[in-house]
């Protein structure tokens, strides 16, 4: 029998899968589409995706997580189980998995989530929580007794973790992230410049125009969208100040969350922290300027992992080398089915 490990992060805007050295294999958006007619999936990740807005009335495209709950059991499993087959391919094999799920979710949804490793043919599962995947991809090593502090921003939630010794010491999570950002977006424009715009828009906008740390106030993009004034189609010059301004209560939320976890962490953790700084790591750690707000916020540095929106996924593999060390945050969940 070959060995296969797995590691899996099941994100509230991304599912990827890495193997390897951590290399990611499959990286897909976590959507799923369903045929209510004839009860089927018919498409899952980037396809799936594509149909958002555009799909017949018979064809539900579901995203099965939000603010990093599943919202929606079957299909949050259907669609594991898919990715799994996928990378899987013929190949007769049983995989080991280490699977990275939302700081929130129940143990009902946890059960359901390792269920649906198993029945695509998982030999062992492993439960990681996003934090400790989150520091082990940035390349930190969190076995040694010093404090290390991540701030995760991803799609649903914003994760904060202080650990030591490979357990988690302190943490904290917030429902501000990049989904809620799109909609404080979308909320500005509309308020401001009575301009409704998609969320997709938003999307483009934050990754094309965001600064947070000293934002200019030129107009750099432009926006399409409908005018609620006329109802007509309309286009909208942008600035780094709007973005800026549109998610600074989010933003500010989130350095809230920093600050309790930084009060709940004990002194000589917090010194760690201080020499070491503050790696922020998920798709959120892309905002421009993010890292110099929360260095400036907190007098403590804090830095972007190399490929932030990767480092869950590769730190749910690089779990495997470390298995027998992590504390909390890393627990066998299913026995050997052979
Ligand atoms: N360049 C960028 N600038 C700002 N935000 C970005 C950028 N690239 C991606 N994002 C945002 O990152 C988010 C996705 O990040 P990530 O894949 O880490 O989330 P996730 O793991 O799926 O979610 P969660 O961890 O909350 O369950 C999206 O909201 C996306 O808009
Ligand atoms: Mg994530």
């Amino acid at each position: 029998m070959s060995v296969l490990d797995l590691g899996i992060d099941l994100g509230t805007a991304n599912i990827i899968i890495s193997a390897g050295r951590g290399v990611a294999i499959l990286n897909e958006p976590t959507v799923i589409a369903f045929d209510k007619n004839t009860e089927r999936v018919v498409a899952f990740g980037r396809e799936a995706y594509n149909m958002i807005g555009r799909a017949p009335e018979h064809i539900a495209v579901i995203k099965p997580l939000k603010d990093g709950v599943i919202t929606n059991n079957d299909m949050a499993q259907e669609l594991i189980r898919l990715c799994i087959l996928k990378v899987i391919g013929k190949r007769l094999i049983n995989p080991r998995i280490v699977m990275c799920v939302p700081s929130n979710i129940t143990a009902v949804e946890r059960k359901a989530v390792v269920e649906s490793a198993v029945s695509a043919g998982a030999r062992t599962v492993y439960l990681i929580e996003e934090p400790v995947a989150a520091l082990l991809g940035a390349g930190e090593d969190i076995m040694k007794p010093f404090g290390r502090m991540v701030v995760d921003i991803g799609g649903g939630t914003s994760d904060i973790a202080v650990t030591s010794l490979g357990g988690i010491v302190a943490a904290n999570s917030v429902k501000k992230a990049g989904n809620a950002f799109n909609a404080s977006i979308q909320r500005y424009f509309a308020e401001n410049y009575k301009m409704l715009i998609g969320e997709r828009t938003a999307e483009d906008a934050k990754i094309s125009t965001a600064n947070l740390f000293w934002p200019s106030n030129e107009k750099t993009g432009v926006i399409s969208g409908r005018s609620l004034i006329t109802g007509m189609p309309a286009k909208l010059e942008i600035s780094e100040y709007d973005i800026c301004t549109a998610i600074t209560e989010d933003i500010d939320a989130i350095v809230a969350a920093i600050r309790t976890v930084f009060e709940k962490t004990p002194p000589e953790l917090v010194g760690d922290i201080f020499d070491h700084g503050i790696v922020i790591t998920g798709g959120g750690a892309l905002l421009r300027g993010l890292d110099m707000y929360i260095t400036h916020e907190f007098g403590v540095k804090c830095y972007v992992a190399n490929d932030p929106l990767g480092c869950v996924a590769r730190g749910t593999h690089l779990a495997f080398k470390v298995r027998d060390k992590l504390r909390n945050g890393f627990e066998k969940v299913s026995v050997s089915k052979i």
